[in-house]
């Protein structure tokens, strides 16, 4: 039915599924309309909160509901493919948070399945979609800084050190790395692509895990990346990209941006773009635009370009030596 709500189910309803929820209630075309969780009790209780319909105790009943017409996958890392498989198996859409997987293996098996059983599947890469990161990607294709030669972005926040929490539980593929310095490797991917080189040095901390970290992308036109990430540092969280007649800038949080500074021909130009709700809601628009048009991937996140992102990570990650437990 043309004018029906695109009806979501959350897979996992914890911290970052809250705003997922509050980004779908600025889409008025959208319904958040079940919940799956292993607790009935927190299925309940975030139904209740965000106004879901329905509400399951098992992962498996959820993506069983014929009315749900695609699912947000919102667990910790370690279980991304193993939840964008069962999505997939059941034929359903599915939204993955990022990082998409723990490794590249992992994202093949879920990007293979998907392609082979034709059903949508997308990193919730978030920052791509919104309105100025779409903004900046265009004006740098047009050539408004001339030719880009160099990115500097960042995102590393100042977490309290808790061993059991996600992020330095080496047994869930805490760190740094996966949890936020995908964010600008996304942003350099974007831009320049998969890179040529990668030369990186990290801090491992007390629980194993990358507490902070630097990393030099080279890319095959001689483009340099400076990224760096952290769990321990608040890092200035900016994204710029250098060309050769200028630059553009996205402050902090990049990731989440409103503005853009453009400096260019000797002056600065400041373009903003507000939106309705808090930022998630694009990547929705993005699933069900393309779910409705009977596609299989995104063409601003296409999968070739997931599954280099996470290539790169394990790129990086072999430089620390640095392995989670799930790939022994
Ligand atoms: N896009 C963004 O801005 C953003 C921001 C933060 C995090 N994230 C991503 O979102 C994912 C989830 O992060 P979060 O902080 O929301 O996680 P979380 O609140 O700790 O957990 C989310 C849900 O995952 C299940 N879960 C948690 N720990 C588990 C465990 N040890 N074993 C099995 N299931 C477990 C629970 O679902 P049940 O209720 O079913 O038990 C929980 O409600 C991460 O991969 C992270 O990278 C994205």
């Amino acid at each position: 039915m043309p004018n029906q709500k695109f009806r979501w189910g959350i897979l996992g309803p914890g911290s970052i599924a809250r705003s997922f929820a509050t980004g779908l209630a600025a889409l008025p075309e959208h319904e958040l309309y079940a919940i799956g969780s292993r607790s009935k009790e927190r299925a309940d209780a975030f139904a209740a909160q965000y106004g879901a319909t329905k509400t399951y105790d098992s992962y498996e009943a959820l993506v069983a509901d014929p009315n749900v017409d695609a699912i947000y996958a919102s667990r910790p890392h370690t279980f991304h493919s193993e939840d964008a498989l069962l999505c997939i198996r059941a034929g359903k859409p599915v939204l993955v948070e990022k990082p998409f997987a723990v490794n590249e293996r992992q994202s093949r098996e879920v990007i293979d399945a998907a392609r082979e059983a034709k059903v949508f599947v997308m990193e919730a890469m978030w920052s791509r979609f919104i309105p100025i990161t779409v903004l900046l990607r265009k004006l740098v294709a047009e050539g408004r800084i001339g030719e880009p030669r160099m990115i500097q972005a960042d995102f590393g926040f100042r977490a309290g050190l808790n061993p059991e929490g996600r992020l330095f539980n080496l047994a869930l593929a805490g760190g740094g790395l996966l949890d936020v310095g995908v964010y600008p490797l996304s942003f350099s991917s974007m831009i320049f692509g998969e890179p040529a080189q990668v030369a990186s040095i990290a801090d491992i901390g007390s629980t194993g895990v990358d507490e902070q970290a630097g990393v030099v992308l080279g890319h095959k036109g001689g483009q340099i990346s400076l990224i760096s990430t952290g769990v321990r540092i608040n890092t200035l969280q900016e994204a710029v990209v250098l060309g050769t007649e200028g630059n553009i800038r996205l402050p902090a949080k990049f990731w989440n941006p409103r503005k853009l500074v453009i400096n260019a021909g000797g002056k600065e130009e400041i373009i903003e773009i507000q939106v309705a709700g808090n930022g998630y809601e694009f990547e929705a628009l993005e699933v069900a635009a393309n779910v409705r048009a009977g596609r299989i991937e995104s063409e601003s996140l296409p999968h070739s370009e997931t599954v280099s992102i996470i290539r790169t990570c394990d790129r990086i990650r072999s430089q620390w030596g640095l392995k989670y437990p799930v790939e022994d």
